[in-house]
């Protein structure tokens, strides 16, 4: 028996990382997929990659328009949802007395407010047993210089996972977050860091970057019945680096 049979499942930011992994895994395990995302040019390889595979539309994750008129396609097509991987976010990194306000919002706009917001137009049209997974990170755990923003944005989310699990408990949803540890994916690049990302291996028991595909099955654990009895809950995945 596949884990998502017939589930419809929608994974904000799918169009490269983890949750371009994670739509090729639910899918796999018989998820009806639609993935977002906001870059044309990696929307346009997304497209061709999970052809067949997932619905790739253009979206943004912290836009309320594009959030309430995706929920509405998405109810008109499917009828409900099923599993909500809130995926999507940026990283902007600096010391506090360099950064700018501007990153600190925008930021804010797309790991924390846009999460709520899809919690807010979402969770209405999500069937009983579903599960909604947040993308948190295990920043938000540890004082890292240059990461007062990012890893800000993190812990808002899950403390916004905890309240939303006691709020959506009597509809029958769960509500859990994954929290990555350093990943080998696009974001450092996108961030500008690149291969820096590579110094904190040191830091890593494990003494390497996880893998997006480890993190999808870590997701899919989340998003699926294997994990029944879990709400509220962050679980890390870092290579020990927050635990050993
Ligand atoms: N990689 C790590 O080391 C690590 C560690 C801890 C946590 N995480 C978290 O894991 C999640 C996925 O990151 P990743 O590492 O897989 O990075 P990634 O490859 O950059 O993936 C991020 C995804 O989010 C999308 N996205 C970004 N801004 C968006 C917006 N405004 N609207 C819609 N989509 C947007 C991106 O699509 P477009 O580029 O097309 O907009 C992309 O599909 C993030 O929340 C990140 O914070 C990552």
């Amino acid at each position: 028996m596949k884990k998502l049979e017939n589930k419809t499942v929608l994974i904000t930011g799918g169009t490269t990382g983890i949750g371009f992994e994670a739509a090729k895994l639910f899918a796999l395990e018989g998820a009806k997929v639609t993935v977002t995302g906001s870059n044309p040019a990696t929307l346009d390889h997304a497209r061709s990659a999970l052809d067949g595979i997932a619905d790739v539309i253009a979206s943004d994750a912290g836009v309320s328009a594009d959030i309430e008129k995706l929920a509405r396609e998405i109810q008109a097509k499917y009828g409900a949802l099923d599993v909500l991987f809130l995926n999507a976010g940026i990283t902007r990194y600096g010391l506090i007395t360099s950064m700018d306000e501007a990153a600190l919002d925008e930021s804010f706009r797309v790991n924390f407010k846009g999460p709520w917001l899809a919690l807010k137009h979402f969770t209405p049209i999500m069937r009983r047993g579903g599960s909604v997974v947040f993308n948190t990170s295990c920043t938000n755990q540890q004082g890292t210089p240059y990461t007062s923003v990012y890893a800000a944005t993190k812990a808002a989310l899950r403390s916004l996972a905890r309240t939303a699990a006691a709020e959506l408990a009597e509809s029958g949803i769960r509500v859990n977050a994954l929290s990555p540890g350093p990943t080998d994916t696009p974001i450092h690049a996108k961030s500008g860091i690149g291969d820096a990302v590579r110094s904190v291996i040191s830091r890593i028991p494990l003494k390497r970057l996880g893998t997006a595909e480890e993190m999808a099955k870590a997701a899919l654990f989340l998003a699926s019945d294997d994990s029944s009895f879990m709400t509220g809950e962050e679980i890390v995945v870092d290579g020990g680096m927050t635990r050993v």
